[in-house]
């Protein structure tokens, strides 16, 4: 990593920094997700499916399980649920340690590569607490000047704090944030840290972002920085 942010002054600056989400829009990992909360899913004999997963997308581990569980969360003790959590992140974890440079979506390095050329800060911003694993993996730690993610930030989007963290560890005012993000929990996120934010994705789960597009590859750094007033 280039530099964790504690060496910029107290004041904000006048850059511009991009926050970008990181399951579902440098990498796809919904899958690995899924295959794990599969595992645990079908121990205990609860229905889960790939819709089920995909409403999952931007939530904590914890709130995740909540979902999995359905119902029948209240019913397990709480050491029951850390350990079902646990198992779940082991398990997902031996996916992760598979993954490799090639598992960076289409057009991310360069795109992060260009906006670092315009003078703009570049961090990942994400609920997960297994961020430096993945982009460990995907060999992007050069790239970036922060990584916060959900040991820093522990209240999970549609909570504003991992980008408000962010912003603050840049030393970039939120106005002059640009949020790239998959997930509706995110989007809400960002609109609730007063962050510009695209979103990735089929319209009906990103429409209320600024700017939505399709996938990753559409995104320029100018889109980006177009976003945010001189
Ligand atoms: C991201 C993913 C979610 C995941 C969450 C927590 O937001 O989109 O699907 O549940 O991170 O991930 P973790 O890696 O901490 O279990
Ligand atoms: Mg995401």
């Amino acid at each position: 990593m280039v530099s964790d942010g504690s060496s910029h002054p107290a004041s904000k600056c006048d850059r511009v920094a991009l926050l970008f989400d990181l399951d579902g829009v440098l990498t796809d990992t919904s899958e690995l997700h899924y295959l794990s909360w599969k595992g645990l899913a079908d121990e205990l004999g609860l229905p889960f499916d790939r819709s089920a997963n995909d409403a999952l997308r931007g939530l904590g581990r914890r709130e995740s399980l909540a979902l999995v569980l359905g119902e029948r969360s209240d019913r397990f003790p709480e050491q029951k649920k850390v350990e079902m959590a646990a198992r779940k992140n082991a398990a997902y974890l031996e996916r992760v340690a598979r993954m490799t440079p090639a598992d960076l979506l289409p057009g991310v390095r360069a795109l992060m590569q260009g906006l670092r050329e315009r003078g703009a800060l570049v961090a990942v911003a994400s609920s997960s607490k297994n961020s430096e694993a993945v982009v460990d993996r995907l060999g992007v730690h050069d790239l970036l000047d922060a990584l916060v993610d959900g040991n820093d930030a522990p209240r999970s989007k549609p909570d504003p704090q991992v980008f408000l963290l962010a912003a603050e560890r840049l030393g970039v005012s939120p106005r002059r944030c640009v949020v790239v993000e998959d997930a509706a929990s995110g989007v809400a996120a960002a609109r609730a840290a007063r962050m510009k934010v695209v979103g990735v994705g089929p319209p009906e789960r990103v429409s209320a972002a600024d700017r939505t597009v399709a996938t990753v590859a559409e995104l320029t750094p100018d889109m980006l920085l177009a976003l945010v007033e001189p």
